[in-house]
């Protein structure tokens, strides 16, 4: 049998990795600015999460949801202390799209209505709903299309307005900054409007936080610099730092029913473990207020470089924290590429032309010099290879 052929790879195999480096079978090291697509919060193979993990392996990994289940409790109680969402509900699942899965069928059972609006240029997902919410058609399959769903643009509240009021709609679904779309970041005011809008109307309002959570904005969610908050958030990728996990944290409005919601894996006994580690590290070494310094550090220092080579060679810089897009004009797409294979430096991407930033939370000042002189290096070398 082979692998079913559908990513696009590089030809990089990582053997091993520690804090920001990964090396390759060859003994190559790289320094990860894209966190293994934003998985990597507390760092590789920080040593608290391989001990507490390493530790649970020799208990118990699994059994099933049948049965009591403390580790589930303590992660809850933790998340919920962490996030400042102390008076919620966790549901435990394995992945950002099941996370979302679950908030909308939950925002669907409690209002009795199918319809969601999403957001143009949105993703959450590829199972079901989550992809048929998610603004790209190529990855929606003839079975994905029959949900009722609308694509609103962002930052128009009017005419979020005119769909919500036809009274059919049990969910909206936001992303706290869109991610694959190339981060793009909900206006403050609109995050506001559109609270008020949906708990005014009996509107389910879910934040999908999968990727801009977990402290990596320099506030546990994204959506948390606009002070509101929604009655759903999801959130996986930095939740286990590797470990598959995915939680849905849902507001006390939603009463559980017995059998409504369920999964065979979700809060098993290592996930727990794995995403009860990511949360100490992030408390203990403050890593949350690392992403706020660090991430307006390489922000800041992104600008002065757009600013040296001008728009001809940076259209844009955007994000928060350490969620950072950056808009290569098309001269210099291969910059990307280039941070790869001579810069020995990862770096994620989005459409053609936008290089995305998704470091471990743990990334410091100095990994950003060397990036920052990296990318510096791939702009020259394209100007003099072009004279
Ligand atoms: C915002 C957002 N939601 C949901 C998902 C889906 O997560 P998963 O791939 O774990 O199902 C992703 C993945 O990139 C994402 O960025």
């Amino acid at each position: 049998m082979k692998i079913f052929d559908v990513y696009k790879l590089w030809p990089i195999e990582p053997v091993k990795a520690e804090g920001t480096a990964v090396w390759d079978k060859d003994g190559v090291k790289y320094l990860d600015m894209y966190g293994g697509h934003a998985v990597i919060s507390v760092g590789h193979a920080h040593p608290l999460y391989n001990k507490i993990v390493k530790d649970q392996l020799d208990k118990i990994s699994f059994y099933s949801n049948s049965v009591l289940n403390s580790l589930q409790t303590e992660l809850a109680e933790r998340l919920g202390r962490v996030s400042g969402y102390e008076n919620y509900s966790l549901f435990l699942s394995n992945s950002g799209a099941e996370a979302n899965e679950n908030a909308l069928k939950l925002a669907s059972f409690h209002t009795g209505k199918s319809k969601v609006l999403a957001f143009k240029g949105a993703f959450h997902g590829r199972s079901s709903g989550a992809v048929a919410v998610t603004d790209i058609p190529k990855i929606v399959s003839p079975f994905n299309s029959f949900h009722q769903v609308v694509f609103a643009p962002m930052n128009n509240i009017e005419e979020v307005k005119i769909h919500l009021q036809t009274g059919e709609f049990a969910a909206v679904i936001i992303e706290g900054i869109q991610g694959v779309a190339g981060i793009y970041e909900p206006e403050i005011n609109f995050l506001k409007e559109l609270k008020e809008l949906t708990s005014g109307l009996g509107v389910v309002l879910i934040l999908d936080e999968v990727q801009s959570g977990y402290g990596r904005t320099g506030k546990f969610f994204a959506h948390q610099h606009s002070g509101i908050e929604p009655d759903i958030i999801t959130t996986a990728k930095g939740m286990g730092n590797g470990f598959p996990i995915g939680g849905t944290l849902i507001s006390p409005m939603f009463k559980p029913v017995q059998g409504m919601l369920g999964t065979t894996f979700g809060g098993n006994h290592l996930a727990c473990a794995a995403a009860i580690a990511v949360l100490r590290i992030i408390e203990e070494e403050a890593l949350i207020a690392n992403s706020h310094n660090v991430g307006a550090y390489l922000i800041k220092r992104l600008c002065e470089i757009k600013s040296k080579y001008g728009n001809e060679v940076i259209s844009d810089v955007r994000g928060r924290g350490l969620i950072i897009g950056i808009d290569m004009t098309d001269k210099f797409i291969p910059v990307r590429d280039d941070l790869l294979s001579k810069e020995k430096i990862f770096t994620g991407g989005a459409k053609s032309n936008i290089i995305r930033l998704l470091p471990p939370l743990n990334i410091t000042e100095k990994d950003c010099d060397v990036f920052l002189e990296s990318f510096e290096k791939c702009i020259e070398n394209i100007k003099k290879e072009s004279k």
